[in-house]
């Protein structure tokens, strides 16, 4: 039974949500809207989800020290990570002692925190296809791996990245050490170990936005969204819609891997499945234990949007995965580098049918940083798309 508190109260229900960016502000909104005490966690100050919290604590999360202290000193009820750079051995072990939930669990939290955990999982535990894949500490064992049957093009990705960085597709033999230096430069933490993966040449790739719930009987039960198409600059999300047309039989295959690696992952809350399709056939790619960014278009499409399920579950509220309308999502960059930029042109962009804006309140911009997404809903989702990107070119960062 879910008993929901008063923020702000002895009585309150708290949540903590490690790292604050775009995606952990729209579940902290949610939670707000439940009357959930929030406090919210980054390694700067005034991230766009300290903005709209109960609290703010900037920390280096990836220190279990304070990332302990933390915790021990807030004593929130549920841990939601919203990243994946986080001390997860300390949270297992604050989970293990009874002190803390974490969101799904701590383990699912410790798989997913690098390419290795996940990969092992899918690929060799629960015997899911994926691309072919080889886990390399120099740059002669990555030579070695291609030449020993990862085979031309391949991609290589350090182990701990996201967004695409320090990621790049190797062609032929001439390109193998820039794309190891460039892993090398671009991984979040300086171990110099790399995943080389065989190419696939899919026909598409989605999300499969996928949902651990307590049922009415106390049990879990998984819920799948309607399939997420999207398009990826150097590994980055630039637009994503819903629904993604597929055949049936690719559409199940889909969802039993994504059932799959949840019900290993366990715990409630949302997952994001990347999957890789050709014709009638799914690879699984990787696993998010928490919203999705190409999931952003669902704040346009669907009854309740990834956030707001992610919030039902956590709390052990029942939820609802129908779709309202096709839409599409398309992401506003930064453009420039500068702090506290101004953003011309939202009253034309929304002059656009059917379309809306999101500005994340970033305190700082870069020329790739994502710094809003535009929506669109209509009937036909290729017209969506069309409005989406539109709406999104409209907006003009500049210096303040
Ligand atoms: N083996 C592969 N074959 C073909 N394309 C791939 C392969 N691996 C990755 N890609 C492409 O690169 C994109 C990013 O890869 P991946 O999701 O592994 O990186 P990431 O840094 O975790 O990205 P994000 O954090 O945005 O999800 C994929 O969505 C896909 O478009
Ligand atoms: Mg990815």
């Amino acid at each position: 039974m879910t008993t929901l508190g008063t923020p702000l109260s002895p009585c309150a229900t708290k949540v903590m949500l490690l790292g604050s960016g775009e995606l952990g502000k729209e579940v902290l909104i949610a939670l707000q809207r439940l009357g959930v005490e929030t406090l919210a966690v980054d390694r700067y100050d005034n991230a766009p989800g300290q903005q709209v919290a109960h609290h703010a604590r900037t920390i280096t999360m990836s220190d279990p020290a304070q990332l302990k202290a933390l915790i021990e000193q807030e004593r929130p009820h549920w841990v939601v990570p919203e990243i994946e750079a986080i001390a997860t051995p300390m949270l297992e072990e604050l989970e293990a002692a009874g002190v803390v939930r974490v969101i799904p669990t701590a383990r699912a939290a410790r798989l997913t925190m690098d390419r290795e955990g996940i990969r092992r999982l899918a690929a060799e535990t629960l015997g899911l296809p994926t691309s072919p894949y080889v886990f390399c500490d120099s740059l002669d064992e990555l030579q070695a791996a291609i030449d020993g049957g990862i085979g031309y093009p391949c991609i290589v990705k350090p182990v701990m990245s996201s967004s695409g960085k320090g990621q790049s597709k190797i062609a032929g033999p001439q390109d193998v050490k820039t794309a190891w230096d460039y892993a090398m430069a671009g991984g979040r933490v300086s171990h110099g170990r790399v995943i080389v993966e065989g190419f696939i040449d899919f026909d598409y790739e989605i999300t499969q936005l996928t949902v651990r719930a307590l049922g009415a009987d106390g049990r879990n039960e998984t819920h799948f969204c309607e399939p997420i198409g999207h398009v990826q600059v150097s590994g980055d999300y630039v637009e994503s819609w819903q629904p993604h047309p597929m055949h049936p039989q690719a559409l199940a295959e889909s969802r039993r891997i994504a059932r799959a690696v949840t019900d290993n992952l366990g715990g409630q809350g949302l997952f994001g499945v990347e999957l890789f399709v050709k014709g009638q056939q799914v690879w699984f790619s990787e696993v998010s234990p928490r919203p999705h960014d190409t999931g952003m278009v669902t704040m346009c499409t669907q009854w309740q949007n990834e956030f707001e399920l992610h919030a039902r579950a956590i709390l052990g509220l029942p939820v609802d995965t129908t779709l309202k309308s096709p839409g599409a999502s398309a992401v506003i960059y930064g453009g420039i580098d500068a702090r506290g930029i101004a953003f011309d042109g939202v009253e034309q962009a929304l002059q656009i049918p059917g379309t809306d804006v999101r500005l994340f309140g970033k305190p700082e911009s870069f020329v790739k940083r994502r710094m809003g997404v535009a929506l669109a809903h209509d009937p036909d989702v290729e017209l969506a798309r069309e409005r989406a990107k539109q709406a999104a070119a409209r907006v003009r960062p500049r210096a303040a």
